[in-house]
């Protein structure tokens, strides 16, 4: 018998499944709704009031977790992803809070995008990079976007045993994301990272651990992420844009 190898990255996910993205009765996004609530509070930790009248692009938003928020805190934001039926998600979440002015949703390529240079306060590549294959070209984009003093926040996998064991084998095989979700030849050790943003001009401020709080996790379902000092399986990282990038 011949088995088909299993998907790995399959981003087809964020296409048929959009109608989840908003739906809390629905366990195939509960994890990242999960682990978004935190990462906002994080950025509410981290800029607070810097966020307020701030322009923001959000890179492979999906279904605008994190860009809805932003635009309800004051924030400007335009969405990118290259899921039609995400962006429409999105849309439709930034419609129902009355946001649709300032909460702007595109299909696009993050890697090449139809936006101006220069012209973002903030960018945002969150749980993302690790579905990338060539993370220095999403940085570059990210740099370009920036002006210069401009904020990349960023969240993703390392590339390490324990990231692989939890965020692979662990929480695809019980249902915590989407079987097929990441491949972990994907993930980015931070070293990495920072190498490929500092040739794009972007200065690493600082790297933050994440880890799961394992009983809420079981209890809720869904992953719950808790700041941790180690960096082993899951990490946030802060970047300044510098320089004025080609
Ligand atoms: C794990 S989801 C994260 C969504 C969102 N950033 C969040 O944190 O809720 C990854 C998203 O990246 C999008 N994506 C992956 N590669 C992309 C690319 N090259 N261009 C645009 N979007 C991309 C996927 O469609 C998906 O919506």
């Amino acid at each position: 018998m011949i088995l088909a190898a299993s998907m790995k990255n399959d981003l087809g996910i964020y296409e048929r499944a959009a109608q989840a993205w908003w739906d809390g009765s629905d366990r195939t996004f509960r994890s990242l709704r999960q682990v978004k609530a935190f990462h906002l509070a994080e950025l509410d930790r981290l800029f607070g009031a810097e966020l307020r009248g701030a322009s923001v692009v959000d890179l492979g938003c999906g279904g605008g977790l994190l860009a809805v928020p932003l635009a309800e805190r004051g924030a400007s934001v335009i969405g990118l992803d290259r899921s039609p039926r995400s962006v429409q998600a999105a849309r439709e979440a930034a419609a129902r809070a009355g946001l649709s002015r300032r909460c702007r949703f595109t299909v696009a390529d993050l890697c090449g995008t139809p936006l101006e240079s220069g012209a973002f306060d903030f960018a945002l590549l969150s749980d993302v990079i690790e579905h990338v294959d060539e993370p220095a070209i999403a940085l570059r984009e990210a740099a370009r976007l920036l002006r210069p003093g401009g904020r990349l926040y960023l969240n993703t996998l390392n590339r390490t045993r324990r990231a692989r064991w939890l965020a692979v084998a662990l929480a695809e095989g019980l249902g915590y994301v989407p079987r097929g979700t990441h491949d972990w030849r994907l993930f980015v050790r931070p070293e990495d990272l920072r190498a490929l943003a500092a040739a794009e001009g972007l200065r690493c401020d600082a790297v933050l651990g994440e880890a799961p709080r394992l009983l809420a996790t079981l209890v809720s379902g869904g992953l719950e992420m808790r700041r941790s000092a180690s960096t082993a399986v899951s990490y946030t990282a802060l970047f300044t844009k510098t320089e004025v990038s080609a």
